[in-house]
C-alpha cells in the first residue's frame, strides 16, 4: 500500500498536471471523492485494530487536509493563470502608431453647389429641387421645342423605354430648364429661384460627361428684365470668384426657350488665364410662349432665365483642366479640395 507521503505527492504531480479546471476536478474526485483513494483508505480502517485504526486515522486526515490544502493552492494557481491568459491577450501595445480614422470630404463639385446656393439665398432666391427622370414635356415641349423641332437634336438624350404611369415618355433631363417650368407652375408668376441638380446627355471627352450638374435660374415679375440678367449674374460671378479682375460678356446666341438668348462668358483680367473669354452659361429673356406654358400671360409677366454648368464654374475656380478628374474618384486628386 501506498505510503502517506507517497499519496500526498502522488496527488501533488496529479494536480500539478491537470491544466485546466475541469481536469482539476476530475483528480480531486480520484483522490477525494466518494469512490477516492483517500475514501476507500478511510473506509478499510474499519478492519484494523483500535489502536492502530487511531493511528493511522489520524495521519490519514493530516493526508487528507495536505491534499485539500493542494487542491485550492492549484484551483488558485489556475484561476489566476486564466485571468493572466486573458489580459496578455487584451494587451494594448503602447508603442503602435495610432489607428486614425478617416474623414469624408465633399465634393469639389458639391463645394460649388453649396457656394452658389449661398450666394444666390444671400439676395432672395429660393432652391428648388426637382425630378432628373422627366417628362419629355417638361424638358422639351413646354420650353417651347415641339416634337421634331431641330432644336431638340442639339441635346442627344438618354430616352427611357417605357411611360411614367399616365404614358407621357421620359428622358433623363437634359438640362435643370424644365424646373423653371416645374416651379413657376406652383409658385408664379412673381419668383425669384435656383434650382441646382444632376444632368444628363450622350457625352463623353475631357469636357463632357454622360452627367454633369447644372444650375438653373429664373427671375420673374412684371417688370424683369435683360438688364436685371446681367446685374444679378455679374455680381454672382464677382462672389463666387471672390474677384472683381473679371468681366462678364453677353454673347448672342439661341435657345428655343428664351428670345433674346446669349451665352455668358467671363474673363479674368488678372491671374495664370487673364485674358481668355470662358463661356459658363446660357441665358435669355423667357421666351413668351413659354411664359405662357408656365400659366401667366406673357404681356403681364417677364424675367430671365440661364442655365450655368456646376463643373465649369469649378474647373475655372480651381484651375482643374480635364472634366474627367471630377468623376474617376481618384483620391489624389479629391484629398487636394478638402478643408
Ligand atoms: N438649358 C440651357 C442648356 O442646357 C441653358 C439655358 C438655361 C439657356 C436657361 C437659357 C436659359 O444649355
Amino acid at each position: 500500500m501506498q505510503s502517506i507521503d507517497e499519496l500526498i505527492a502522488a496527488a501533488r504531480r496529479a494536480f500539478a498536471a491537470a491544466a485546466r479546471p475541469a481536469d482539476l476536478e476530475n483528480e480531486k474526485a480520484r483522490f477525494l471523492g466518494k469512490a477516492g483513494i483517500l475514501t476507500e483508505r478511510l473506509k478499510s480502517l474499519a478492519r484494523l485494530e483500535p489502536q492502530q485504526r487511531r493511528e493511522e486515522g489520524a495521519r490519514l486526515n493530516v493526508a487528507k487536509e495536505a491534499i485539500e490544502r493542494l487542491l485550492n493552492e492549484r484551483r488558485a494557481q489556475l484561476a489566476e493563470d486564466a485571468v493572466s491568459a486573458q489580459l496578455a491577450q487584451e494587451a494594448i501595445d503602447v508603442t503602435l502608431p495610432g489607428r486614425s480614422r478617416s474623414r469624408g470630404g465633399l465634393h469639389p463639385v458639391i463645394r460649388t453647389w453649396i457656394r452658389v446656393e449661398e450666394i444666390f439665398r444671400s439676395i432672395g432666391f429660393d432652391v428648388a429641387d426637382g425630378p432628373e427622370i422627366e417628362t419629355d414635356w417638361y424638358n422639351f415641349t413646354a420650353l417651347n421645342s415641339p416634337e421634331n423641332h431641330p432644336a431638340r437634336s442639339m441635346q442627344d438624350t438618354f430616352y427611357v423605354d417605357a411611360p411614367d404611369a399616365q404614358g407621357q415618355p421620359l428622358v433623363l433631363r437634359t438640362h435643370t430648364s424644365p424646373m423653371q417650368v416645374r416651379y413657376a407652375r406652383q409658385h408664379g408668376p412673381a419668383l425669384r429661384v435656383i434650382a441646382p441638380g444632376r444632368t444628363y446627355r450622350v457625352d463623353d471627352d475631357a469636357t463632357h460627361s454622360p452627367m454633369f450638374h447644372q444650375v438653373e435660374g429664373l427671375w420673374l415679375d412684371e417688370d424683369i428684365s435683360f438688364a436685371d440678367l446681367k446685374g444679378v449674374y455679374t455680381d454672382f460671378v464677382q462672389r463666387f470668384f471672390e474677384s472683381d479682375d473679371l468681366r462678364v460678356r453677353f454673347r448672342p446666341s439661341y435657345f428655343p426657350f428664351t428670345e433674346p438668348s446669349a451665352e455668358i462668358d467671363l474673363m479674368f483680367t488678372s491671374g495664370p488665364r487673364k485674358g481668355q473669354w470662358l463661356e459658363i452659361s446660357g441665358a435669355g429673356q423667357v421666351h413668351p410662349a413659354v411664359i405662357r406654358n408656365y400659366g401667366f400671360d406673357p404681356e403681364k409677366t417677364l424675367g430671365f432665365a440661364f442655365g450655368s454648368g456646376l463643373e465649369r464654374l469649378t474647373m475655372l475656380r480651381y484651375g482643374v483642366d480635364d472634366l474627367r478628374n471630377f468623376f474617376s474618384g481618384d483620391l489624389r486628386f479629391l484629398r487636394q479640395f478638402q478643408e
